[in-house]
């Protein structure tokens, strides 16, 4: 891993919140995701998933993590299984966790060999009544693959068809959406390596550039500072493809006049950040597109002001179209009629603003979090309002990652990278300096 190992405490916290929830005489399973394939023998690079991640911060491919609180032997409270390594291993894939390093990283203290889970698992199985298994319930999931995970229930089913099946996700949604400082602290990092990109690529876009060649910038910053790359796949868009909301060509040239939006973010220890900048091609807004920006940028600095413990999901999204409608009201973008005329499932300001404002953000860029219940303290969201107006050739979005304190405003996460119209002209004037 390029990254520096976090301190197990805050995985030893994570499990003790789970096991806080589960039901008596119950086991629960955490499986890695699979490598996954391309074709022949090439392979994506792997992925953690977040949740095994997140309970014992293991990163590495074909671990198990079992969480079992009423065990009768102690030791068996939880059991971490990880695959055996080998010589041929060592020379063909290099390091792989001993025992001493799995538990040096997570805190359990039991490691077992994968190569021993059947046997062993049927074991625990034999003392438990209910098993809880972690499908994935994301609000936004649309997955078609086949996880390891999945391939695990189905087994476990067969096997054990006499337990009573329970589920992790809805305890996962809850405290993976409220943050430890040791979370925020690698959130903090990948927004500090973000801040670095950006700051690069404001010395270098100017007409004439590549889209590629901006996204290039960002990854030679990212993994310069210990970062894997990107959190998601970059959004580079001059002009007009800034009005497509999920472009991700990024193969144009960007032109004299255009703006430039980059929703592009770093992750570092498996934690996204999330930023989107708009930016003047040529390092200059023009008086409408500054009128447009500084209108989301209000937006931006007034939806986070609501971000605070006690405030729903459903009222937040109201209460920013209110301050968007008021926005496109002064940039003459909507007028009284269409507002008479707007219905409460498609209000007028959708026209121009037709994203959410606001994501939980952590370990995945839409991370989980409760959305029925009142915000609190330690919930770390984005805010990131837009106006897309394609027949001015205008997409403006801001994207910044907040925390919500106990009281008062979020601390910004992102409040060293710059955002204010003269900030970023006086920051790209500076090259042509040079
Ligand atoms: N970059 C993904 C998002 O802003 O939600
Ligand atoms: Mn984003
Ligand atoms: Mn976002």
């Amino acid at each position: 891993m390029k990254y520096q190992q976090i301190d197990n405490q805050l995985f030893i916290k994570n499990r003790k919140k789970f096991t806080a929830e589960m039901k008596p005489k119950s086991i629960a399973v955490f499986n890695s995701n699979d490598i996954y394939p391309i074709s022949a023998d090439s392979t994506l690079p792997f992925q953690q998933h977040r949740d095994i991640f997140y309970l014992s911060g293991i990163d590495q491919e074909e671990s198990i993590l079992v969480l079992f609180p009423d065990a009768l032997d102690q030791k068996h409270k939880e059991v971490l299984f990880v695959r055996e390594t080998n010589e041929h291993i060592a020379v063909w894939e290099g390091e792989k966790l001993t025992k001493e390093k799995a538990t040096a990283i997570s805190g359990v203290a039991t490691i077992y060999w994968l190569s021993d889970f059947d046997k062993i698992f049927f074991g625990l199985m034999t003392a438990a009544d209910t098993i809880y298994f972690n499908t994935n319930e994301h609000y936004r999931q649309a997955v078609e693959t086949e996880t390891r995970e999945d391939r695990f229930i189905k087994d476990c089913k067969l096997k054990f068809p006499a337990h009573q099946w329970a589920k992790s996700n809805p305890i996962l949604q809850q405290i993976r959406g409220v943050k430890e400082p040791e979370e925020i602290e690698q959130i903090q990092k990948a927004c500090n390596i973000t801040e670095k990109g950006f700051r690069r690529i404001l010395e270098f876009v100017k007409p004439g550039v590549w889209e590629y060649e901006i996204e290039a910038e960002y990854i030679h910053e990212f993994i310069k500072n210990r970062s894997k790359g990107f959190a998601y796949t970059p959004i580079i868009a001059s002009g007009n493809n800034a009005n497509v909301l999920h472009y991700i060509l990024n193969n144009q040239q960007c032109k004299d006049g255009d703006l430039l939006l980059m929703d592009v973010a770093a992750e570092y220890a498996n934690y996204s950040s999330d930023m989107t900048r708009t930016i003047p091609v040529n390092g200059k807004f023009t008086p409408r597109q500054k009128a447009v920006y500084e209108a989301v940028l209000r937006v931006k600095k007034e939806a986070t002001k609501l971000l605070v413990p006690g405030t729903l999901w459903e009222a937040y999204n109201v209460e920013v179209g209110k301050i968007m409608t008021s926005e496109l009201l002064g940039l003459g973008l909507l007028d009284k009629a269409a507002i008479q005329n707007q219905s409460k499932e498609w209000p007028a300001y959708k026209k121009y603003f037709m994203h959410g404002t606001s994501h939980h953000l952590g370990l995945d860029t839409h991370d989980y979090g409760a959305l029925k219940t009142p915000m609190k303290e330690h919930m770390v969201f984005t805010v990131e309002p837009g106006i897309y107006i394609p027949e001015e050739k205008i997409g403006i979005r801001l994207e910044d990652n907040v925390v919500i304190q106990k009281s008062g405003e979020p601390i910004n996460l992102m409040k060293n990278i710059p955002i204010e119209v003269e900030e970023i002209e006086d920051l790209m004037s500076n090259k042509n300096k040079k």
